[in-house]
């Protein structure tokens, strides 16, 4: 049993994972999912969690992470609550957040939380500690640094598509776009350095280049990484790309408009470049980065990563909450 995640069960960055655990839930998801194959299967899962209750609190955007949380609680019989607009809440009667969280708290087991606000999940988790409900916290997206369940998922559809090739050690991984602000960069960035001899393309305009924090981690981690404004030429040889779309949520005044990122787009062109082994992955919303022509090549592998989320999201909340003892697992 790997148990590397204290009580309460907070998930906040990807920074608290290791190996271990990253394989086990890979196991853990592979097993829950050959329980949707029957009705029984799904049964014994509604009944896991249908004594525990969640909270969605989303204020910033989100349809697939939201979605497949709120899925994952019901595949396993929990009920939920949520919140998607500030506005709705007693916030806008000048509720801190703090006090909000603390609330949702007195009525709920969890709290699975998207905002735009570096470091609020972690704050809330350090508050809620304090307190006599110490509920965990998830964190579904925080601002620009951190998505770690996006991370964990991408993990797990990179491991799937390379098991007949040796799994994730010595692949080389291309990330292309914005990724001084991509959340999703960063934190499958963390999970990475898990691996033994794994590369790094980073492949960006100037103006989106990694952040220097990022840079230095995967430095101090001895991963090996390189940065280029070649697409073309980072495609060639690379196992995975993995595309992402412009943060412009982050903007201050407009300034991605004045980027030309027409390079970093990846069109239908782009294929006979690429492996035929090659995987290619984007956490979605997409805009015109990915060529929808480009769907259904069976290297697309983007509808199936959305998919994924879902079950990598039950076998979290199973391991959360410690029914993952629940699920007979293969030998590790
Ligand atoms: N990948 C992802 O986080 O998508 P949403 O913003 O739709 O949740």
């Amino acid at each position: 049993m790997v148990d590397i995640i204290k009580t309460p069960m907070h998930i906040l960055n990807s920074a608290q994972f290791d190996r271990p655990f990253l394989d086990y839930m890979c196991v853990l998801t592979d097993t829950i999912r050959r329980f949707d194959k029957s009705k029984e299967g799904l049964l014994y899962l509604k009944g896991l969690l249908a004594h525990r209750r969640a909270m969605l609190y989303f204020t910033q955007p989100s349809t697939r992470t939201f979605l497949s949380f709120q899925t994952a609680c019901q595949v396993l019989g929990m009920n939920t609550n949520e919140i998607r607009d500030s506005s709705t809440s007693s916030e806008r009667k000048g509720e801190s957040i703090e006090d909000s969280l603390r609330t949702f708290s007195s009525y709920v087991d969890i709290i699975i939380m998207r905002t735009p606000v570096p470091g609020l999940c972690d704050r809330i988790a350090v508050l809620l500690d304090e307190t006599e409900r110490p509920v965990p916290i998830i964190n579904a997206g925080s601002g620009p640094d951190e998505h770690p369940t996006q991370a964990l998922l991408d993990i797990y559809t990179l491991n799937r598509s390379f098991v007949r090739l040796g799994g994730i050690d010595g692949k080389t991984i291309t990330m292309v776009g914005d990724l001084r602000r991509g959340r999703t960069i960063r934190s499958l960035s963390g999970l990475l350095s898990n691996y033994q001899d794994v590369k790094i393309q980073f492949v960006s305009p100037p103006e989106f280049r990694i952040s220097e924090d990022l840079r230095q981690k995967l430095i101090q981690k001895k991963v090996s990484f390189e940065e280029t404004d070649q697409m073309e030429d980072a495609l060639r040889g690379t196992d995975a790309v993995y595309m992402t779309r412009v943060q412009d949520e982050y903007d201050i005044a407009g300034e991605s408009k004045k980027v030309d990122n027409s390079r970093f787009h990846l069109k239908h062109e782009h294929l006979r470049l690429m492996k035929t082994t090659a995987v290619i992955m984007h956490p979605l919303p997409r805009r015109e980065e990915l060529d929808p022509a480009i769907d259904s090549d069976p290297r697309a592998k983007y509808w199936r990563q959305e998919r994924n989320g879902m079950w990598t999201r039950v076998a979290l909340l199973t391991k959360i909450f410690g029914v993952d003892s629940k699920i007979v697992l293969p030998e590790l």
